[in-house]
């Protein structure tokens, strides 16, 4: 059985990640997408409601499963057998960061090996501060998020409004 792992914030999931993941199950038998810490990055959402929007998100992809992890991606790649680290590819900008952390993952552990995918066309501009700095505008995000997703960002933004009011 050839397992891959999809790591990211997902700080909250976006379509980009949805074609991702999607497009990785069509490779690999079992697919973990595992919400991991991002030092460099401060988060909106929690891990447990990251991890809640990604069941949702991926609820009609049987071979996916969705969790937490407070660890290396290296580690968490051997803890679930998986041969590969997959991950999405938007622009140049992308490059200098993601071969930074797949050399440091491949001397960390050299039995894994990190995928890229190009990200589809239409996700190329797409990623989760963008996101967020659209919805925390009152921008409309539905067609870059599930619309539970909308939902959770506005209700996160307008509890943020109603405490900078009182
Ligand atoms: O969605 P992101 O923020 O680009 O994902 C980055 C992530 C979470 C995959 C990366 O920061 C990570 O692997 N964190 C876990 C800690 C780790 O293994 N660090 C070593 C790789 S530099």
């Amino acid at each position: 059985m050839k397992i891959a792992v999809c790591p990211g914030s997902f700080d909250p999931v976006t379509y980009g990640h949805l074609d991702i993941i999607t497009r990785a199950c069509d490779i690999f038998d079992r697919v973990y997408v595992a919400v991991l810490p991002n030092l460099g990055k401060e988060a909106l959402f929690t891990p447990s409601e990251r991890v809640e929007m990604l069941i949702r998100a991926t609820k009609d992809l049987d071979t996916v499963i969705c969790e937490e992890f407070n660890g290396l991606v290296v580690e968490y790649a051997k803890l679930r057998g998986a041969v590969a680290i997959v991950r999405g590819l938007r622009a140049v900008t992308d490059f200098e960061v993601e071969l930074k952390m797949a050399s440091m993952n491949h001397y960390l552990d050299k039995d894994v090996e990190t995928i890229f995918m190009m990200t589809s066309n239409e996700y190329s501009f797409l990623s989760s501060s963008a996101v967020k700095e659209v919805a925390s505008l009152g921008g409309n995000v539905s067609a870059w998020v599930p619309s539970f997703v909308a939902e959770a960002l506005s209700r996160k933004y307008s509890h943020a409004q109603k405490a900078e009011i009182s």
